[in-house]
């Protein structure tokens, strides 16, 4: 756990909490104001405008976010070939997107949906799914998402495959498949970000975290190992871009979760959670220092 400079306060708990998409907050803008400075030289005087340079932070921010195959760096792409090896689901592959077809974006939705109604509607949040769909597609989300490659196993039961019917009375396959009958098993979404990202007190001494929004395994495959797998390639991932932590929100009823974080994965409660200032809430920061 990292130090922060004060408490939170509680608007800030609950811009934290926010986090976890119920009201996606206003953002402050990361545009600089260029510098002008003036060239001594030049007979005419000319102006340049620069950028002042990023700071360490941002610049381990700004690599983790622009870069495109983070699964290709080789202690990732050796623990991805591991997962696939080690599972006993046939067939599955593990992709990298640094945003997401509609297509996509919607079979994230429907196992979401599927996994998280129950826990969210008994929330004091609720739940409303434009928020989370707008969560999807914002330009800082990365995600990492587990397909089954074939046609569906039997494992998947009658949850799946759902065929409906379109306006011109022809019949597809749900959203939950891609063109070549892919489907979404599991997926994570994350973002690099600065600690001081939603604070409305900002720390003067920020460092750079991967905030995980979402890990969801389809219930048909649960409690099958493939969730903590997917935990330490992002661990992995979050320590080969410098990042200093990893954050995550969860519910505190949700017990299986919670075991998940705190028992399997280690991770503490976090300084920046309610329950350290002894505020009332539902839910729990949880965070871990990311090793290699
Ligand atoms: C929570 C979740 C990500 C765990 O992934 P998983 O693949 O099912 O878990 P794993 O098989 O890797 O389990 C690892 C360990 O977590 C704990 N755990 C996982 N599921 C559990 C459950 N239902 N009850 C108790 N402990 C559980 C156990 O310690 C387990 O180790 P063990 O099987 O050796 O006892 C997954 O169940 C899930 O997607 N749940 C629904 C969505 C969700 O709640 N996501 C988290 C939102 S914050």
């Amino acid at each position: 756990m990292m130090d922060h400079d004060e408490p939170p306060s509680h608007k800030q708990t609950r811009n934290l909490a926010q986090r976890k998409g119920y009201a996606e907050r206003p953002r402050r803008s990361k545009r600089r104001k260029p510098v002008i400075y003036e060239e001594l030289c030049n007979p005419t005087t000319t102006y340049v405008t620069q950028n002042p340079p990023m700071n360490s932070m941002e610049q381990n921010i700004s690599n983790a976010k622009l870069h495109a195959t983070p699964l290709s760096i080789p202690s990732l792409s050796s623990m991805t070939t591991k997962m696939i090896n080690d599972s006993h689901f046939k067939n599955i592959s593990l992709q990298y997107f640094q945003s997401l077809s509609s297509m996509h974006k919607q079979a994230c939705l429907d196992l979401f949906s599927l996994t998280m109604t129950k826990l969210y509607t008994e929330s004091s949040w609720g739940l409303d799914m434009k928020i989370k769909e707008e969560e999807f597609t914002h330009s800082d989300a990365r995600f990492l998402l587990l397909f089954q490659n074939d046609e569906l196993s039997d494992r998947l039961g009658e949850q799946s495959p759902q065929y409906k019917s379109s306006s011109d009375g022809s019949t597809f396959l749900s959203t939950n498949f891609d063109e070549s009958s892919k489907q979404v098993l599991a997926f994570c979404h994350f973002r690099f970000e600065s600690s001081n990202e939603g604070i409305s007190t900002p720390s003067s001494n920020p460092h750079e975290l991967m905030y995980l929004y979402e890990i969801q395994i389809h219930p048909s495959i649960q409690r099958s190992g493939l969730g903590m797998k997917l935990m330490m390639i992002l661990e992995t991932m979050a320590a080969e871009f410098n990042m200093k932590q990893i954050v995550l929100t969860v519910f505190k009823n949700n017990t299986k979760a919670m075991r998940f974080y705190i028992d399997k994965m280690k991770y503490s409660i976090d300084k920046t959670s309610p329950s350290e200032y002894g505020q009332e809430a539902d839910y729990e920061i949880l965070s871990k220092v990311p090793s290699r």
